[in-house]
């Protein structure tokens, strides 16, 4: 898995683990494209990988939509953690009622010459303000519909895979891999 992000690996892996499979960490900087698409994102950056020449390779992105924003920072995540942070979102959620979002993650697998997504999304809404100082990212501010409450920066790694966009798409990732 190519990422420079060691929360994302230790995520997959352990979904991984439980098909059998191992998932080794690619300390690599990917190229990252803005696009308007996870799903473009992901695949041009395993495709522009040399080390995908010679082993299979996954690459993951993801992105929170935030429905009264009409789906913001969605392929822009990134960005707007390192521009408003979380202080901002939660500033431009102040007093927003429909704090509905969702969490969508695009895994890229590059092998024999052929690309292959597979996606994973979680509903849930956007926290009043940060809880949790586990995880990263948006985790303090993202509860799931179906949980108990508490936000993925309230979790341990496991309870968040239960549930997570991640999660569910490194199990069909899992299932493809594993299926005859
Ligand atoms: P990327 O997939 O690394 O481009 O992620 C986009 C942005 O969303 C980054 O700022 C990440 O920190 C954040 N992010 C990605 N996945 C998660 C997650 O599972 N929880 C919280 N934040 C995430």
């Amino acid at each position: 898995m190519a990422t420079g992000n060691p929360h994302k690996h230790r995520e997959a892996r352990i979904v991984l683990m439980g098909y059998g499979l191992d998932l080794r960490r690619l300390d690599v900087k990917r190229l990252e494209i803005q696009a308007d698409t996870l799903e473009e994102v992901a695949a041009y950056s395993v495709e522009h990988l040399p080390e995908a020449e010679v082993r299979p390779v996954v690459v993951e992105d993801a992105g929170l939509f935030i429905h009264h924003l009409r789906g913001f920072p969605g392929p822009y995540s990134s960005y707007a953690l390192r521009t408003i942070g979380l202080g901002g979102v939660l500033k431009l959620m102040r007093d927003v009622p429909n704090r509905e979002a969702t969490f969508r993650s695009v895994v890229a697998l590059r092998w024999r010459g052929e690309t292959r997504l597979f996606v994973g999304e979680v509903e849930g809404r956007i926290a009043e303000e940060i809880r949790g100082s586990r995880g990263f990212g948006y985790d303090p501010i993202f509860i799931p519909d179906e949980g108990d409450g508490r936000t993925f920066g309230e979790m341990d790694t496991r309870e968040k895979n239960t549930l997570s966009h991640r999660a569910r798409a490194f199990r069909r990732l899992a299932l493809w891999l594993t299926s005859p």
